[in-house]
């Protein structure tokens, strides 16, 4: 470690494995060196091509996206401000669970999105530097080496890393953020940063550097106040690239792939098919689940988000599952339900039906050329599911809404990063192509004897997460069967 740590002092020459992240805007960096070293000898906080070929290809930043396309996110960002305007963006912070116990770090997912850089204690600051796609700079602050400390933590990368592999302009010890922030600030036409400037408490003993870049905020307030950035990002973000529906239809196939073959099993626990689910969920490249799974048997299956996922399951119950891997920090979200004895009864198969054509329909209905949004979508899923449960002999001449009370959540949401994706990004907007979605309409039949007997505590969702294009969806989970023929022969 002491030899890493003198090794990135003297470091003499550029890495000449990482140029395939630089170069970027056509601005080759140019550094005087005197000697050599292979960045696959070095260790970094995240995967790099050079240190984890198995997982990056040459140019990516995180799965399937490139360094390349880090940037053009950059460009397209600064160009929607206005002119002189700078975006600040703090990194997440590691979160305890109890004590000194942290949870798995995941970065903030704007940061996250506009850097691919997956460490905490990280700032990052775009400016716009002109009326031009392209002109910005970028600086991202973060931690510098430090073997003694990461002997510790494990690795983090480091500033070299920030320039040579993230492609800031400019970067420096987050521990200095405080004299590093100001000089970027100083002329800003507009800060857009999403800090609580205003709630919180300036006594406070953190010294966290998102703490840190409140007060420096702060402190600048009286001249510049500082605007919501998210409303700016969303919708670059709630448009995927052809790059990230291909990560997601790799997240979609392995996912999907895992659920119709834990429907190949008979399980008896709850459990046992949920720590499966998980397993495979680390398949193909992917890095686990990608939200707390829902298995649910019986009539658990009517509480939306049950997640204990203790108890034992039993034949004549169908099981629901709500659950899906994540690829390159790119999520999937599926719900299947299937028969825990491998075969639906009679009522839950007319249930299941139903749910499954307005689906279907629903799903359909997810193409630009229709000029839904996701609400329409919902009020058409609605109105569909109505006349099925009718058929099936549900009463709906209550004062109540019955159909609310039968279908408590909304038709979909939008899918990426996040499993509700793009927060504050309207569900009226009519969809686009590049827009993810799920559709999942859902039954869960109270036991109340208003309905009918045979449906009572029964509960369907059926869920895929579909990608819109011009002139129809794009499914990506189809691997994640759901026909009831194509179900039951899987026994
Ligand atoms: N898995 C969470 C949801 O379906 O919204
Ligand atoms: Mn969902
Ligand atoms: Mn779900």
């Amino acid at each position: 470690m002491r030899l890493l740590r003198s090794v990135l002092r003297q470091l003499h020459r550029p890495l000449n494995t990482w140029t395939s992240t630089q170069f970027l805007r056509g601005i080759p960096k140019r550094r005087s060196y005197a000697t050599s070293i292979s960045a696959a000898e070095l260790e970094f906080g995240q995967p790099v091509h050079e240190t984890h070929p198995h997982i990056l290809k040459p140019g990516e930043i995180t799965p399937g996206i490139t360094a390349q396309e880090y940037a053009d996110r950059r460009a397209k960002l600064a160009f929607s401000l206005p002119e002189g305007a700078v975006a600040v963006l703090p990194s997440a912070e590691v979160k305890y669970r109890s004590g000194a116990v942290f949870y798995p770090f995941r970065q903030e997912s704007n940061f996250l999105y506009l850097t691919g850089f997956s460490e905490p204690q990280s700032l990052a600051v775009i400016r716009k530097t002109g009326p031009s796609l392209g002109d910005y700079t970028f600086h991202l602050f973060c931690r510098p080496k430090d073997a003694f400390a990461e002997q510790w933590s494990g690795p983090w990368s480091g500033l070299r890393a920030a320039e040579d592999v993230f492609n800031a302009d400019s970067t420096g010890d987050i521990a200095d953020i405080s004299t590093l922030l100001p000089p970027l600030l100083r002329d800003a036409s507009r800060i857009y940063a999403d800090v609580p400037l205003h709630t919180q408490d300036a006594s406070s003993p953190s010294s966290s550097p998102s703490t840190s870049l409140t007060s420096v905020l702060r402190s600048l307030q009286t001249r510049i106040s500082a605007v919501p950035l998210a409303p700016q990002i969303n919708p670059l973000r709630a448009i995927k690239s052809p790059a990230e529906i291909a990560v997601m239809r790799h997240a979609g196939r392995v996912s999907g792939r895992a659920l119709t073959s834990a429907m190949r099993r008979a399980w008896t626990s709850e459990k046992d098919l949920d720590a499966y689910l998980s397993y495979a969920f680390t398949q193909d490249g992917l890095s686990g689940p990608a939200y707390v799974p829902v298995v649910a048997g019986g009539s658990r299956g009517r509480m939306i988000h049950y997640t204990q996922n203790t108890a034992l399951l039993r034949e004549g119950e169908t099981v629901l599952v709500d659950a899906g891997g994540e690829y390159g920090w790119y999520i999937t979200d599926i719900t299947r339900v299937w028969p825990v004895g491998g075969k639906f009864g009679a009522a839950q198969r007319d249930l299941y039906s139903a749910v499954l054509r307005v689906q279907r329909m629903s799903v359909a209905l997810c193409r630009a050329s229709s000029g839904l949004s996701l609400d329409e979508i919902h009020r058409a899923a609605e109105r569909a599911l109505q006349e099925e449960l009718e058929k099936l002999g549900f009463e709906f001449g209550w004062k109540t809404d019955v159909i609310g009370m039968l279908f408590p959540h909304h038709v979909g949401h939008y899918v990426g990063l996040d499993v509700h994706d793009v927060p504050g990004y309207p569900r009226s907007m009519p969809l686009r192509a590049g827009h993810c979605v799920t559709i999942e309409p859902g039954v869960y039949v109270p036991d109340d004897e208003r309905f009918p007997k045979h449906f009572r505590g029964l509960a369907v969702r059926i869920e895929d997460s579909v990608c819109v294009n011009d002139d129809g969806p794009v499914v990506l989970t189809p691997e994640a069967v759901k026909e009831v023929e194509d179900i039951e022969a899987l026994r």
